[in-house]
């Protein structure tokens, strides 16, 4: 079926004025943990495609898949060795083809993730060109010769474990710069055919269907020219993530990284509707500089609420700046986590999972779910001996690695938690709570957080007040934030309580209908204040202006 038919009367409405990746839901999937559909214990391509019943009756816009390429997984896929195809543990191309097929058939884009700034070191394009010094690929990635004291050519360092970011190779007597670990030496972009070759990396994709890219560290890939030291971190002390210990003024946000999304965007402007996410993790003010003049980025992903702490204050501030930084034109993104930080029902607590579910929903922008935050999942602890993330084995008991955040999805009470068959072994070890915590048990439970999130993205998509209408957040006492939503006539209040205690609130507005507690327990009803027990969301319609 043809997508453009596909949209709801409600969309069709403002469709020429909305772009599907503005009003929608993103769904984020770590492929390795969705489904798997063969035993293995890793998630797999057929395995999400079985799964999207679940995503549609959710109410889910869009998916977001990480890297499923060809890799020998030194960074779990993050280390492409050939961006054209599909590696055999998450299945074939006709497995993408038909995957990409049945989610549009329920409406539902397809987003991949693209790793521009480095490959494998088994890609072919790096076999040749470690393979001399003039073949024809050499200047593909970063070489360079050693300081006259054999040393690396300057200070950078490695993200993965703050050692130097350059890594000899004695054979042909020169280093190759790695900004993450040593197995994903990083292409040098100045150079035009390796351009080209990444470009047509996005159009092989496209012409499949794929409605848009994810671009990992993007913000990366263009590095000083001159390849000057970075300077050193005055904060940083011992004991800290070691690759924190420069300032990463020459290896990340530099001038030239616009170029660079200027090039992507043209590849995508060839094509209707795709959309670009950059990652970025960046401050507010560097990351809305990524939006170009609407020739950059869609979204330049904002990672902020991840790295801010969670209390009313501190989340309304970081919502009303970055509402303020915001042009005309640009859309605003929200993710609550993702594969790479600790998930938001550890970070923020459990019982305040629900308030930031509401919180991602009703903002202004674009959200990004992360897999299983809709019911609650919360880091798993890793036995040492199961530990996977090459962060956690490089720089341990630092608490970096990313296998906590990244176990399986917990759909039943079922052994391995309908995950994988009950023979199989899960590639991470499950949550021991998922015989409570499970999308089958909560699909059956009034209140329970999974139907409490269902509800509101219905309540969202029903109205262009929280889909596309103005934020204004509002004074309240200590541990709460409001903020209205309004679109022409139509408004909407959001009241979140941060706290543990009962909040009692008289808002400047004048209240219509309780639409959703994230409490769930049916006490909806007209009133003139607003009572929040702890760790309660509300959303209320206002009257009409
Ligand atoms: C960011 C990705 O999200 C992360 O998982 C990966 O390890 C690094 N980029 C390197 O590609």
């Amino acid at each position: 079926m043809d997508i453009k038919t596909l949209f709801t009367p409600l969309q069709a409405l403002h469709a020429t004025a909305y772009r599907w990746w503005q009003t929608g839901l993103i769904y984020h999937i770590y492929p390795r943990s969705f489904q798997d559909s063969n035993g293995d214990g890793v998630g797999d391509l057929p395995g999400i495609t079985q799964r999207l019943d679940y995503l549609h009756w959710l109410g889910v816009d869009a998916i977001w898949i990480s890297p499923v390429y060809p890799s020998p997984m030194a960074d779990f896929g993050y280390d492409v060795s050939d961006y054209n195809n599909i590696h055999p543990l998450f299945g074939t191309l006709a497995d993408m083809d038909a995957l990409i097929a049945a989610a549009h058939e329920r409406e539902i884009r397809v987003i991949l993730d693209f790793v521009p700034n480095h490959t494998s070191d088994q890609h072919p394009w790096f076999l040749e060109s470690r393979a001399s010094r003039n073949n024809p690929k050499r200047d593909w990635y970063i070489w360079r010769d050693p300081t006259p004291d054999g040393g690396p050519p300057n200070n950078w360092i490695s993200r993965f474990d703050g050692q130097s970011a350059w890594e000899w190779d004695e054979a042909t007597g020169q280093y190759y710069l790695h900004s993450f670990l040593a197995e994903q030496p990083d292409v040098n972009w100045y150079n035009p055919d390796l351009r080209q070759a990444m470009l047509d990396v996005l159009r092989f994709w496209f012409e499949r269907g794929v409605d848009g890219f994810r671009v990992d560290v993007v913000y990366r890939a263009m590095k000083d020219r001159r390849l000057r030291d970075n300077p050193p971190n005055p904060d940083w002390q011992p004991g800290m993530d070691p690759s924190k210990r420069l300032i990463e003024q020459y290896t990340k946000n530099t001038a030239e990284s616009h170029q660079l999304n200027r090039w992507l965007r043209q590849v995508a402007d060839e094509y209707e509707d795709k959309l670009l996410i950059g990652e970025m993790n960046l401050p507010l003010a560097d990351l809305t500089a990524h939006y170009g003049d609407n020739d950059e980025f869609h979204l330049p992903q904002n990672t902020n609420i991840p790295r801010t702490e969670w209390t009313a204050e501190s989340i309304r501030n970081l919502a009303n700046q970055y509402d303020a930084l915001l042009d005309e034109n640009d859309w605003p993104n929200w993710v609550l986590g993702n594969h790479d930080v600790s998930r938001i029902a550890s970070r923020a607590s459990r019982a305040q999972s629900r308030v930031a579910l509401m919180l991602l929903l009703t903002l202004r922008g674009t959200p990004i779910n992360y897999y299983g935050d809709e019911i609650g999942m919360t880091n798993v602890e890793i036995p040492p001996d199961r530990v996977q993330d090459p962060w956690e084995i490089n720089v341990p008991g630092l608490g970096l690695g990313r296998d906590p955040e990244r176990t399986p999805m917990q759909w039943s009470a079922d052994p391995n938690a309908g995950f994988c068959p009950p023979d199989a072994t899960p590639w991470l070890p499950l949550a021991n709570d998922y015989a409570q915590v499970n999308v089958a048990v909560q699909q059956a439970q009034p209140g329970s957080m999974l139907l409490m999130v269902k509800r509101l993205i219905e309540i969202r998509r029903q109205s262009l007040a929280l889909q596309v209408g103005s934020y204004q957040s509002l004074d309240t006492p200590p541990g709460l934030f409001a903020y209205l939503r309004q679109h022409e006539a139509e408004r909407r209040l959001v009241v979140l309580n941060f706290t543990d205690r009962p909040q009692r609130w008289q808002p400047p507005v004048a209240l219509d209908r309780l639409l959703l507690s994230t409490v769930m327990d049916g006490e909806m009803g007209r009133e003139t204040a607003v009572s929040l027990r702890p760790h309660e969301g509300q959303l209320w319609q206002l009257n009409a202006t």
